[in-house]
């Protein structure tokens, strides 16, 4: 199975990324590789203008020039797409939004894809902020006809994910469950 991942988090050690390694040790536990790996906030990736080019008769994706193009042909030829964030003021933070947006750009009828969504976030349940992010994932793959095919968060507010055992076992569970392990 194709894989690519998104860390949608500034901190490249945090919690979102412990998460996210958890995930791709496990898949990778499950005999499938990690596949491609993407820190969004090194990424140029220019907000969507809205200019509608990418839906017109012929077009060949967004016409914008920047580091989408080159992850347009990774996230067409994967099977399954990791979304990691941290949440931002009750929703993804805005490295991940730019991603979202552009993603806008492709052609989804290529075949139907897998998509997992994995967030940190400080308040504990019940809490708006994973709850609403949660609810527009899964429109989102509503929209693209993708499989919405796992969804985890983890409370980040006492305990941080390096040291929160049964968050990063869990983790590691769903790599072995989304690697068909
Ligand atoms: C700008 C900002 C906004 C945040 N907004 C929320 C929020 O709306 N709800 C929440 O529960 N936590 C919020 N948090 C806390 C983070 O989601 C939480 O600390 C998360 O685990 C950080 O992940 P990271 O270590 O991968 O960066 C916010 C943090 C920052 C820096």
């Amino acid at each position: 199975m194709k894989t690519v991942s998104f860390l949608g988090s500034p901190r490249k050690k945090g919690n979102t990324a412990m998460l996210l390694d958890s995930v791709i040790k496990g898949m990778e536990s499950a005999g499938s590789t990690g596949g491609e790996y993407i820190y969004l906030n090194e990424k140029n990736i220019r907000p969507c203008q809205g200019c509608n080019s990418c839906k017109k008769e012929g077009a060949a994706g967004c016409v914008q020039k920047d580091d989408m193009q080159g992850i347009y042909p990774l996230i067409a030829k994967s099977d399954l797409i990791i979304l990691a964030t941290p949440i931002y003021w009750w929703s993804v933070t805005a490295q991940m939004k730019l991603l979202i947006d552009r993603i806008y750009g492709m052609d989804f009828t290529c075949g139907r894809k897998k998509v997992a969504l994995l967030m940190t976030y400080e308040g504990e349940l019940p809490n708006s902020g994973p709850e609403t992010t949660e609810a527009l994932f899964r429109e989102i793959c509503d929209y693209i006809k993708a499989d919405a095919a796992a969804v985890m968060g983890v409370c980040t507010g006492k305990v941080q994910v390096k040291d929160n055992q049964k968050a990063l076992d869990d983790a590691f569970e769903l790599g072995r469950r989304l690697a068909g392990g």
